[in-house]
């Protein structure tokens, strides 16, 4: 209604509203080291492809005659009511993309009452974003660091800072083979925001500004040594749980059994993910993982979904596969480079609207009535 209002008044939307053409859209503005950061995989990009292969594999099967005409996408996470099954997935170093990186993502994110899940990578420091964030829900990613009390340090910052929710990324514990930034020398990082995930820590930054300047990018290498490499197993989950007494929700789980021992372990939640693409290629779809782990799982802890979720129909094929919500990777990234918070909220609002309008159009009133009879393998 509101795009039609605008054209009564000979205005057209300032961005695309094809989400499915948002990348194409952010190569115009994006310097090419900032679209390889985001648009880039692992390896020879199989797994990205996959992902959205999978989601093609699947058809939605139209229902007639259902009386959808008032819809409502309101679910509930850990006993908080979210106005729709979404959430912004953990994306760092967004300064790459935005000088207004993670504040511009926070506010559009509080605007519309959508999680934004802060990451460990991120170039602005947790309480900013808080600030930024508002009364508005979030969430904490973490890379899981070697050091048992810069983990205590970085986690008390957050519940400090009214995160309420912990997910802990598995798959990253190093970093893959991803050709886009090694033929870049990871330049984008080191030129513009280099030291930036170092940067954000206040305790990192005071120290750092004592340290000769010669030795600076020594200890910044040892600051971000910290978060890769690492080295943890299933039994060390209770010393994460002392540390933090709300929901946790582990992140990268593909494998059935990975997501009973994550039950085991007394966990809240998994994040259904293959991290777009961008760590084993040649590994399956995530779609493609989605339907056992919920089946196995999905009555226990909540199931959560990310990688190649790019349109409305995308989020109706992984809700009634098992997931209780999707996580947004790329695309909103794409919406803060074209427009900062604007396009972050355009890209948002859109994807809603379009989620709201497939449901409806398929039959369905609620997120909660999709199940995988709504769908056909073809
Ligand atoms: C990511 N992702 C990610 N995940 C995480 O746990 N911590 C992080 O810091 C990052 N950083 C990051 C940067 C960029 C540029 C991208 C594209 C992705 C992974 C992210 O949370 C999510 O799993 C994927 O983006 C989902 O796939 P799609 O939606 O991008 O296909």
């Amino acid at each position: 209604n509101e795009i039609y209002l605008q054209g009564l008044g000979g205005a057209t939307p300032a961005m695309t509203t094809d989400l499915s053409r948002l990348e194409e859209a952010a190569g115009g503005v994006l310097t090419p080291e900032a679209l390889g950061y985001v648009a880039g995989a692992a390896g020879a990009g199989a797994t990205m492809r996959a992902n959205r292969e999978s989601f093609d594999r699947w058809k939605i099967v139209p229902r007639m005659l259902t009386g959808a005409t008032d819809r409502d996408l309101s679910t509930t996470l850990f006993g908080t009511a979210l106005p729709a099954p979404v959430l912004l997935a953990p994306v760092g170093v967004q300064s790459i993309v935005h000088p207004e990186a993670e504040l511009a993502t926070a506010r559009a994110a509080a605007g519309l009452g959508v999680p934004m899940i802060l990451s460990t990578a991120s170039s602005r420091t947790i309480e900013q974003v808080a600030d930024a964030n508002g009364d508005g829900p979030r969430w904490f990613q973490l890379y899981w660091p070697n050091d048992q009390d810069v983990c205590a340090s970085i986690l008390e910052r957050a519940r400090k800072a009214g995160y309420t929710t912990l997910v802990v990324t598995l798959d990253t514990w190093t970093l893959a083979w991803r050709p886009q930034d090694l033929d870049r020398a990871y330049l984008p990082f080191i030129r513009n925001e280099g030291t930036a995930i170092a940067m954000s820590d206040p305790a990192f930054r005071a120290r750092l500004e004592k340290t000769p300047e010669e030795d600076q990018p020594t200890a910044i290498l040892h600051w971000v040594g910290m978060f890769t490499g690492t080295d943890h197993g299933w039994d060390q989950l209770p010393s994460l749980r002392a540390l933090w007494d709300g929901p946790i929700l582990l992140k990268g789980i593909q494998h059935v059994d990975d997501a009973r021992r994550a039950v085991d372990a007394g966990m809240d939640g998994v994040v259904v993910s293959n991290h777009g693409g961008r760590q084993v290629d040649g590994a399956l779809g995530a779609l493609e993982a989605l339907p056992g782990i919920a089946q196995a799982v999905g009555e226990q802890v909540e199931v959560l979904f990310d990688s190649g979720v790019r349109t409305g129909a995308d989020m109706f094929k992984a809700l009634a596969l098992g997931a209780k919500a999707v996580l947004l990777g790329r695309p909103f990234v794409y919406g803060l480079g074209l427009g900062g918070e604007d396009g972050v909220r355009h890209v948002l609002r859109s994807l809603l609207a379009e989620f709201e309008l497939t449901l409806g159009l398929a039959g369905y009133r609620t997120p909660g009535e999709l199940t995988p009879a709504a769908l056909q393998r073809s």
